[in-house]
């Protein structure tokens, strides 16, 4: 009992925040942002506009793309961190907002950035199941409300926006979500987390080296399970956090530079949307073709870390 990708979209919101920006309000420059960070802009949210809001947009172009409606899909996982309402879920919120005349299960999960493979590694158990028929999962975030503007070490690593994938029943298994593993260490809670009020806490450095450690090891982990290399994987879709963590940890993984994509120049660290956003990319540029296989390891909050590999 296996899967196949059959749609996908994704949502940027429209203002973009370049690194001169943040050099007109705060301390910082964009020499320094771009060789610690590898990032030169990212996009964030209207005021007005929520996690609800760029999640829909998200799941309506996956849905377009795929061909189907609402209706036609049934369960949806959210993975998001940063919805302006602590309840319902994301995911009920997104079948009012397209118009869902059946009921079906919808809910998130919360794995601050490792969130999207924590929802893949859920889907993969229900197709093993076999108790869904079809699967939307959505990535969506609005981390530009948790910024400290008075803290200039973490103000300028994130962005906001959304990402979906649409999964089908297959009796194959090697398509779709080939494999995935998710971790936790409640231990290291405090190196990075959120504030009552609302802040994002973190220990860059020390979250940097249990990054640069913990992405290839999860990685390594998940190809040593499915018996592959780097040699039988097209794409590597590094969470996207830092360009030092995401070519440290493919080197260290023996990919070449041309397997990684790279999205953290444009859209920053979108958490939970990462991936997904960056897998988006590769399928609009036509970098990612049917057929190939994306590795895909993460890492954050929690601590929590994991890898999936999907056969697009
Ligand atoms: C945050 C991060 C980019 C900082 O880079 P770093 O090389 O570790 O830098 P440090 O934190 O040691 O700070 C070095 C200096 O830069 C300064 N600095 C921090 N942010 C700055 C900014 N935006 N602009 C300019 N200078 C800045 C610090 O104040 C410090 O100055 P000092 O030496 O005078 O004290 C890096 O630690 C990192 O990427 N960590 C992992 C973050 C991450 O991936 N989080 C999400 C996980 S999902």
């Amino acid at each position: 009992m296996g899967s196949r990708l059959i749609g996908y979209g994704s949502y940027l919101p429209e203002k973009v925040m370049t690194n001169q920006d943040f050099e007109k309000i705060m301390d910082t420059s964009d020499e320094w942002i771009v060789q610690r960070t590898g990032m030169r802009q990212r996009h964030f949210a209207a005021e007005n506009e929520t996690v609800v809001d760029m999640a829909s947009a998200a799941a309506a172009r996956a849905l377009e793309n795929a061909k189907l409606t609402i209706d036609d899909i049934d369960l949806v996982i959210v993975a998001t961190t940063s919805s302006e309402l602590d309840f319902p879920a994301v995911g009920v919120q997104v079948l009012g907002r397209l118009g869902a005349t059946k009921n079906m299960p919808a809910f998130d999960v919360s794995g601050a950035c490792t969130g999207f493979i924590y929802a893949l590694h859920c889907a993969r158990a229900f197709f093993t199941a076999g108790m869904h028929r079809r699967i939307m999962l959505i990535g969506a975030e609005k981390m530009s409300r948790f910024i400290d503007w008075t803290d200039r070490s973490t103000a300028v690593l994130f962005g906001d926006g959304a990402g979906a994938l649409i999964f089908e029943h297959s009796t194959s298994s090697y398509s779709g979500i080939i494999d995935t593993v998710v971790m936790s260490d409640g231990r290291e809670f405090e190196m990075l987390h959120g504030s009552m009020d609302h802040h994002i806490i973190m220990n860059g450095p020390e979250t940097y080296k249990k990054a640069v450690t913990l992405i290839p090891a999860a990685a390594s982990y998940i190809m040593e399970h499915a018996g592959i290399t780097a040699d039988n994987v097209d794409w590597i879709i590094p969470h996207q956090a830092n360009l030092r963590i995401i070519q440290s940890g493919a080197q260290r993984l023996g990919f070449p530079l041309e397997k990684i994509l790279v999205t953290v120049d444009k859209h920053a660290n979108t958490s939970g949307a990462s991936g997904v956003l960056a897998l988006s990319y590769g399928l609009d540029n036509g970098l990612i073709k049917k057929g190939q296989l994306v590795l895909y390891p993460a890492f954050g909050s929690g601590l929590t870390w994991g890898a999936a590999l999907v056969r697009i």
